[in-house]
């Protein structure tokens, strides 16, 4: 049989000659189509996809209204950099992200994750006129020099890639597992207040409403409570980092909202847009405004495709209420892991809000002692299976589970399924 030039393309082997090995790759696999929950590989294996990549797609991969809008775009304008000259479908989806986050908000538009919160850190900067920022171990806010310090999920993602940013300090992040409470969180913060930087120079407090990449973990509602109460005392601003907890997937539109807290600014990404690059932030517009014209911007923030993609996004999650079905979804998984525990007891921790839940896996529950081969052979297997999940925590002991919000019951029993086989294969 003679190998075509798309069999060499979709090889380990061409893979390893072109791409460094900085890349890691989660699954070996090279996958060719998608459609709603399910992708297909080269060999034409069909796969559950609960990693949605990672968080992008909580409407699904394809998802026929997105494509049209985005199909109608590119018959009609591409590219011309907002700042050059502007276009309607930018403004509209300000408006509209607006309208999500509360009254007098404005919104500027970015390309990914890490550039929302490195702009989100600017505007900070620029209406409080101070420099630090503290933010939480297990984080994670991007790859970029100032995200990248900001980050502090695994040192791995760190490596030796410094010097890193100044003025960034790291506070722990509530976690009940492991016997971090709220109480002793804020306990912390408070410390570093009285040891390191007073509060009157931090500009902003950045905080992920449930850990991501740090391992699935909520913070309190009591503690982001607290955490607000004291920006507001201090005038430092809040920061809500809902790149991976945004669009529906914790039950609520945003993960903040759980807390019932108003943030002063909202960086967005990921699902905003179902798999087109696109990033926001939306905050108070006094805040927004605060830097000069000039000071914000990006050549391609904000992509007329992105945003009609966006809109679309929109368009989906009133249509098929997807915010409700988050929840439905969730509490349909996590009845499955639950009872899933029961049999395996070193699955040591089930948790997430909505539908963005994990297990946490150990060697044993008494020690919860964490177990990344235990969590590496699930992720393997699940693959062999016919489902593609994804690890997270800072010992890499956590599944995650983020199928798409679009998924129907039936391919989310089926998921679940393939997941319980491939623990009780892996235990
Ligand atoms: C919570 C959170 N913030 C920021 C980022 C960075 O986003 P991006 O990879 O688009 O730069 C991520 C990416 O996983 C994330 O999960």
């Amino acid at each position: 049989m003679t190998m075509t030039k798309t069999d060499f393309y979709a090889s380990i082997a061409a893979r390893e000659r072109f791409v460094p090995r900085g890349l890691a790759n989660t699954h070996s696999i090279f996958v060719t189509r998608a459609e709603g929950t399910r992708v297909w590989d080269v060999d034409g294996k069909e796969y559950l996809d609960f990693t949605s990549g990672i968080g992008v797609l909580n409407t699904g991969h394809r998802h026929p209204h997105v494509v049209r809008a985005v199909r109608e775009q590119l018959d009609r304008l591409m590219h011309t950099c907002f700042q050059v000259t502007m276009y309607e479908p930018y403004v509209e989806l300000a408006a509209r992200l607006c309208a999500l986050v509360g009254e007098a908000r404005k919104a500027v538009l970015f390309t990914t994750g890490a550039e929302g919160i490195e702009n989100a850190v600017k505007i900070a900067r620029a209406h409080t006129k101070r420099s630090a920022v503290v933010a939480f171990s297990g984080g994670f806010h991007g790859r970029t020099l100032l995200a990248l310090t900001m980050t502090a999920s695994s040192p791995g993602y760190r490596q030796n890639f410094g010097p890193f940013a100044a003025d960034v300090y790291h506070v722990p992040f509530p976690d009940e597992y492991r016997g971090w409470t709220a109480g002793k969180a804020i306990a912390a913060l408070e410390e570093l207040f009285s040891t390191e930087v007073m509060p009157e120079h931090v500009a902003a407090v950045v905080i992920e409403p449930e850990l991501g990449e740090g391992g699935f973990i909520p913070a309190p509602a009591a503690f982001l409570q607290r955490l607000r109460a004291i920006t507001e005392q201090h005038g430092i601003v809040f920061v809500a980092d809902e790149v991976q907890s945004g669009f529906g997937r914790t039950g609520e539109m945003f993960g903040y909202q759980h807390a019932g807290i108003e943030p002063d600014l909202v960086v967005m990404a990921k699902s905003l847009a179902a798999g087109l690059p696109l990033s926001a932030v939306v905050g108070k517009a006094a805040i927004m405004d605060a830097p000069l014209p000039g000071g914000l911007g990006g050549t391609y923030g904000g992509n007329p495709l992105a945003c009609a993609a966006a809109l679309a996004v929109l368009d989906v999650f009133a249509a098929e209420g997807l915010v409700a079905r988050a929840a439905s979804t969730g509490d349909q998984i996590r009845a499955a892991l639950t009872r899933l525990q029961t049999r395996v007891p070193r699955i040591g921790d089930v948790r997430g809000l909505g539908a963005m839940l994990a297990i946490e896996l150990v060697t044993d529950p008494a020690s919860k002692a964490p177990d990344a081969d235990f969590a590496q052979r699930i992720i393997d297997r699940a693959r062999d299976g016919g489902l593609l999940l994804l690890k997270c925590g800072p010992h890499k002991n956590v599944v995650r589970l983020l199928p798409p919000l679009t998924a129907s019951v039936e391919e989310i029993t089926a998921g679940v399924e393939r997941l319980e086989a491939a623990v009780l294969d892996a235990v």
